[in-house]
């Protein structure tokens, strides 16, 4: 007897024609507006899904390697969350010191162990570049959970997923957005501009001088024609934005611990400041904060932080399901 699908859209079957069976998921260049519509019609079915029935068995008998070489806390517990509540499990590598990494085992050398126990590898790694380093070494899909300074495509993903869910798919186009913060060393906001250069909205960089957008990001951006503006105090930008996503000081990321301490308060949104702000609005953070969002903020309706929190275990559901044939 064939097994009976939990959701028409869902099947039980690997589908191996399916445009992301296989694929690594490294940066969001691989993404067209097209492409995010299908994850986001996915992510809100696996919504929907677990609402309904919690955990259902898309994905059973796949294994997910979680190989974590740094810190984290959302990305790792999510994609194992995600994998959990399809039916997969996990092997979770967050300590490396206790894997033979410390026995100085190279990254492709890893990789290619562990995808002789695992379907899928998702890596977070210190240095820019690696994640395309593991997937060269790779047969099995690798996704890029935080590759150094360079791309965190999944937080990008459930970020815009979470400006559609929030402000409407439909409001995209025409939005403003403000980024705000370290946008030197945070990887998700180099993702971020990124992915929302597939939309008409306008861009401001709020941050201390020696933490400014990376050229390299701004000139892909502006090759998509949007346009992009640099500011050093957010009064002069947060009245306008329909997002103001701010991000912490990446103190791991600097070469003179002098220079963080120069720069670490350098902003802080609070009630005060946001009275400033529109009504109909939303404040955004990948999280972890340290002191840039005052805690009285917290309970805003304009505050989502904790909501994008979780659309992130929709969104990494759906790309599991993708790169797995299964969606
Ligand atoms: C971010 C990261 O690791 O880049 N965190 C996350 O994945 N939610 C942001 C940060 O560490 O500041």
């Amino acid at each position: 007897m064939p097994t009976q699908s939990p959701s028409p859209h869902l099947p039980f079957g690997e589908n191996k024609n399916a445009a992301w069976y296989g694929k690594d998921i490294i940066s969001v260049k691989q993404f067209s507006r097209a492409d995010l519509e299908y994850v986001f019609g996915v992510a809100h079915e696996m919504r929907g899904m677990v609402e309904r029935v919690g955990t259902f068995d898309l994905l059973k008998g796949k294994i997910l390697a979680n190989l974590f070489y740094e810190p984290s806390t959302r990305t790792s517990s999510s994609f194992t969350a995600a994998m959990e509540r399809l039916g997969g499990s996990v092997i979770p590598i967050n300590e490396v010191k206790y894997s033979s990494v410390s026995k100085g085992e190279s990254l492709p050398d890893t990789i290619r162990t562990l995808e002789c126990y695992a379907d899928v590898i998702v890596l977070r790694h210190p240095e820019t570049g690696s994640a395309a380093i593991a997937a060269k070494a790779a047969r099995k899909p690798v996704i890029n959970a935080g590759d150094g300074v360079g791309e965190h495509p999944t937080q990008a993903l459930l970020d815009t997923f979470t400006i559609f869910e929030e402000l409407g798919a439909g409001q995209v186009d025409g939005m403003t957005v403000t980024m705000l913060g370290d946008l030197k060393y945070g990887r998700t906001v180099h993702s971020l501009a990124r992915l929302l250069s597939l939309f008409k909205v306008r861009l401001n960089y709020v941050s201390p001088d020696i933490l400014k957008m990376p050229k390299e990001v701004m000139d892909e951006v502006a090759e998509k024609g949007i346009p992009q503006a640099e500011f050093s105090k957010l009064e002069d930008v947060l009245p306008e934005s329909d997002v103001l996503y701010v991000t912490r000081v990446q103190k791991e990321r600097f070469e003179d611990p002098a220079d963080y301490e120069k720069v670490k308060n350098s902003f802080v949104v609070d009630t005060e400041i946001m009275k400033t702000a529109k009504k109909e609005m939303i404040v955004m953070h990948p999280l972890p904060r340290v002191t840039e969002i005052s805690m009285d903020f917290d309970d805003d309706p304009r505050a989502a932080y904790f909501r994008q929190m979780e659309y992130g275990l929709y969104v990494r559901m759906a790309l599991l399901a993708m790169v797995l044939g299964k969606a």
